[in-house]
C-alpha cells in the first residue's frame, strides 16, 4: 500500500474531465480576481497541541491564498484537550459561531486529529452553520480514543487499540462517537444529518505511516472486522446505511479520500505536500 497518494472522489465517475478542463482557465481568472474574498479558514488542533503549532500550516495558506483570515481556535490548548469532548465542543463552538456569521460566504474547517472529532459534534449540532470545506486531517473518525488512552499511545509512541471483540462496551462507555454514530439511540439523528449535510465537501486526509491513529484507514471511516482486518468506508454499516450522510455526501460528488504515505501522525499539519495534495483546491 505503500508510494501511492490518491486523491478520489467516492461515488462519482470521472464522465466530466473535459468540461472541467474547459471550466479550469475561466475557474483560475475568477479565483484570480477574487483573491481577497478567500473564505475564512478555522483551525481547530488536537490532543496536547495548541494554535503555536499551526505556524505551517498559516504559512502555506497564505501563500497559496493570499489575504486569507485564519484563525486558530486558542482554546482547550494542551491538557486542557484532555476535557470532556460535549463539553470542547460547546467552547469550541462559541468561539467558532461569530466567526462564522461575519462571513456571509462561508468558511472553511480545518480540524486535527482529535479537532477532527470535535468538529463533526459541531456540524452535526449547529443547525445554521456555514462550512463549505470540513478538512478532517487525520482523526480517529471510526476509533474513539479518549484522551488517557491516546495520551499513553503518544506518549510510549504505540497505537491505541479499540479492542474490535469489545464493541459493547464502546458502544456503552463512549457518549461520544457512539452518539454522532447513532450506534446508541440518538433521538436527534435526523436533525444532526441534517446539519452535517449543510458541508459542501468533506474531505479525509490520512495515510498508512500515521503511526497513531489504528487502523489509520479510521481517519477515512474504515475500521477493523472481528478478524481485525480492516474494512473500508464503503463497507462500513455508518456508511451504508447513510447514519450522518457519508453515502449522500459520496452520491454529491463532495467526499473526498486523500490518502499520503511517509506522513507520521505529528506532521500532517505541516508538511507542504499534504497541503498541496490534500488541502489546498479545497480553500476557495
Ligand atoms: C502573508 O504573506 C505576506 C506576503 O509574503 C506577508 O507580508 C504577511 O506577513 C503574511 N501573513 C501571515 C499571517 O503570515
Ligand atoms: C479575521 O476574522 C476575525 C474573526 O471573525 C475578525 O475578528 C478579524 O477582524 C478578521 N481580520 C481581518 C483582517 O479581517
Ligand atoms: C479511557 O480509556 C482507558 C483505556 O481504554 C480506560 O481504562 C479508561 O477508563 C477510559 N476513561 C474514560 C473516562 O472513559
Ligand atoms: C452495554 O449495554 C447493554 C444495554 O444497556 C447491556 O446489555 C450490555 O451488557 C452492556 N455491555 C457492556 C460490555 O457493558
Ligand atoms: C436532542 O435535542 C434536544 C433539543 O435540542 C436536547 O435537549 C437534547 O439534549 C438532545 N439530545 C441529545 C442526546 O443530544
Ligand atoms: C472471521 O474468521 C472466521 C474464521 O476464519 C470466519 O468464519 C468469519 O466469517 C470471519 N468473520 C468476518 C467478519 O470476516
Ligand atoms: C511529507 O510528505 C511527503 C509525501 O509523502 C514525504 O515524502 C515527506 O517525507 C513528508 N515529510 C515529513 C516531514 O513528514
Amino acid at each position: 500500500m505503500k508510494g501511492f497518494v490518491t486523491d478520489s472522489i467516492i461515488g462519482k465517475r470521472e464522465s466530466n474531465g473535459g468540461a472541467a478542463r474547459l471550466l479550469w482557465p475561466l475557474l483560475g481568472a475568477c479565483l484570480w480576481a477574487a483573491a481577497v474574498a478567500f473564505k475564512p479558514v478555522i483551525i481547530v488542533h488536537g490532543l496536547f497541541d495548541s494554535s503555536g503549532d499551526f505556524k505551517n500550516l498559516q504559512r502555506f495558506i497564505n501563500e497559496s491564498h493570499p489575504g486569507t483570515n485564519v484563525t486558530v481556535i486558542d482554546l482547550f490548548d494542551r491538557g486542557s484537550s484532555l476535557q470532556p469532548m460535549w463539553k470542547q465542543v460547546e467552547g469550541f463552538k462559541a468561539a467558532i459561531y461569530p466567526i462564522m456569521q461575519n462571513s456571509a460566504e462561508g468558511v472553511h474547517f480545518i480540524c486535527y486529529s482529535q479537532g477532527g472529532l470535535i468538529c463533526r459534534g459541531i456540524l452535526s449540532t449547529l443547525p445554521n452553520h456555514n462550512v463549505h470545506s470540513f478538512i478532517s486531517l487525520s482523526s480517529p473518525q471510526n476509533s474513539f480514543q479518549n484522551g488517557s488512552a491516546l495520551l499513553l499511545s503518544v506518549y510510549f509512541k504505540r497505537p491505541f487499540e479499540r479492542d474490535p471483540h469489545h464493541r459493547d462496551m464502546y458502544t456503552n462507555s463512549s457518549d461520544y462517537l457512539a452518539l454522532l454514530n447513532s450506534d446508541r439511540p440518538n433521538p436527534n439523528s435526523t436533525e444532526w444529518k441534517k446539519n452535517f449535510l449543510r458541508l459542501n465537501k468533506l474531505v479525509l486526509v490520512g495515510g498508512p505511516d500515521d503511526g497513531v491513529i489504528t487502523p489509520w484507514q479510521s481517519s477515512q471511516f474504515g475500521f477493523f472486522d472481528d478478524n481485525e482486518t480492516v474494512v473500508e468506508m464503503q463497507r462500513q454499516g455508518v456508511y451504508l446505511k447513510d447514519i450522518f450522510g457519508l453515502k449522500t455526501l459520496a452520491a454529491r460528488g463532495d467526499l473526498i479520500l486523500c490518502s499520503v504515505p511517509y506522513v507520521q501522525h505529528v506532521w500532517w499539519h505541516s508538511n507542504e505536500t499534504v497541503f498541496h495534495t490534500c488541502m489546498e483546491k479545497w480553500l476557495v
